[in-house]
């Protein structure tokens, strides 16, 4: 028997779910009309992207119908090199501005349909990340896994959108939502989840003449990694003891070094001997008092210079990135009571997205945008956005104003349902 990967199975599994003007159908792939093409609000006519004019697009209409519109323009827009989608979590609410209670399957068929088209948009070297919690987190991770690649996976993140806790909720009081990372082409993606701001001046604590630092064992000191699995990576450094000077082959004063464990097994470097022979200003050797006696080991002097960037971890604490909470009082001090979103997202949380994925003058794209918070972010980022939203009151009363006010160009478009 085949063994094949395991996949989801759900009613009408093989068929697309496509916008009606009150909810969605289920059609047959073979069935499937052609996507309309992109108007232009004010006047009807075909939307005609100028290459010579980057521009940030707000499609009002379904977002499986806005990807359809943009898969037919000619000359294409460049790809975007980043998708942050927050879709209805279907939580079953059904909140002012949209119903949050698909039943289960058609979800899952919306999503899939959806996801299907933006892995085809999406540019060779871009990133999705996808914003849920656990109501379908679990779900949409398989789905993304069978239409992005298994391989393609980077990262599931979780945010502490409310700190608070939901109280209302019957067993624990859920404070975290997900974000779901994967690459269009691991090889190809560019990708620096990091922040200067999560720099720590504390974890520098050594200082010399260029600034503060601090020394990284340069030993692997994963137990995996060892002469028998990394065979290249065992070799001998050479240092004096007296100086700290490392080098890679052997000089007056120096003696040999190995890569061992602290029970003095056999180890292995981080660095090939070539890296080590190009950065070998970078080593220095210290005497340290290890369970067997005294022993000379190699340290990477790591340095704290300006604009150096933290990896990110994979949880994302509200005090960094705002939550549920602090965006809708950021949105209320702006525009006052009367015009509330329901679910915005924090502007820090999307700041920082927007920032690890995508370098000034990339494309961003969001095809549920909600208030527009993706494309107000972008935008003062120096990117450019391309948002979709479905419904007319929220592109209207939220979106526009948004941007209005932060005096961002956007051209206004518009997708019939099929
Ligand atoms: C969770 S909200 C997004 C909030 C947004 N991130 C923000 O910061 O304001 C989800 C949005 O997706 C929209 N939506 C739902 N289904 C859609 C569809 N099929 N196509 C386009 N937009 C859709 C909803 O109307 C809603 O505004």
């Amino acid at each position: 028997m085949t063994k094949t990967n395991p996949i989801l199975d759900w009613l009408h599994r093989d068929d697309k779910i496509i916008a009606t003007p009150e909810g969605y159908d289920v059609v047959s792939a073979a069935d499937l009309a052609p996507g309309k093409p992109l108007t232009v609000e004010e006047n009807g006519k075909p939307y005609r992207y100028d290459p010579d004019h980057n521009t940030n697009l707000v499609i009002r209409g379904d977002a499986y119908d806005a990807l359809e519109g943009l898969a037919q323009l000619d000359p294409a827009m460049p790809a975007p090199q980043l998708i942050y989608i927050d879709p209805p979590y279907n939580t079953g609410t059904i909140f002012k501005d949209y119903d949050d209670g698909l039943n289960h399957a058609e979800w899952m068929g919306m999503m899939q349909t959806r996801l299907q088209a933006l892995q085809e948009q999406l540019a060779d070297t871009g990133s999705i990340w996808v914003h849920l919690d656990d109501s379908e987190m679990a779900y949409a991770r398989v789905l993304l896994d069978e239409i992005f690649g298994r391989d393609s996976f980077i990262a599931q993140i979780v945010v502490e959108i409310n700190p608070k806790g939901r109280q209302l909720d019957r067993y624990f009081a859920a404070c975290h939502d997900y974000l779901l990372v994967y690459a269009k082409n691991k090889d190809k993606l560019k990708l620096e989840p990091g922040t200067t701001k999560a720099v720590n001046p504390a974890d520098f604590p050594l200082e010399d003449k260029q600034g503060r630092y601090r020394l990284l064992p340069l030993r692997n000191t994963n137990k995996k990694f060892n002469p028998r699995t990394a065979r290249t990576m065992a070799y001998p450094l050479y240092a004096n003891e007296g100086t700290g000077e490392v080098r890679t082959s052997p000089f007056d004063g120096a003696q040999e070094v190995m890569p061992v464990f602290g029970d003095l097994t056999p180890a292995v470097w981080r660095w090939s001997s070539a890296t080590a022979y190009v950065r070998r200003n970078e080593l220095i050797a210290r005497t340290v008092r290890g369970r067997k006696g005294p022993r000379l080991d190699v340290y990477q002097i790591d340095r704290m210079h300006p604009g150096r960037r933290k990896k990110l971890k994979t949880i994302w604490p509200s005090k960094e990135i705002g939550s549920s909470d602090s965006a809708k009082l950021a949105l209320r001090k702006q525009f006052g009571e009367d015009v509330q979103f329901a679910t915005p997202k924090p502007e820090p949380l999307i700041e920082r997205i927007i920032d690890s994925a995508t370098e000034p003058g990339d494309y961003v794209m969001d095809v549920f945008a909600g208030s527009g918070t993706t494309g107000v972010v972008a935008s003062r980022m120096g990117r450019y956005f391309v948002m979709a939203e479905r419904e007319a009151d929220t592109v209207k009363q939220h979106i526009r104003m948004r941007l209005d006010r932060a005096g961002i160009d956007y051209q206004e478009l518009v997708v019939e349902p099929r």
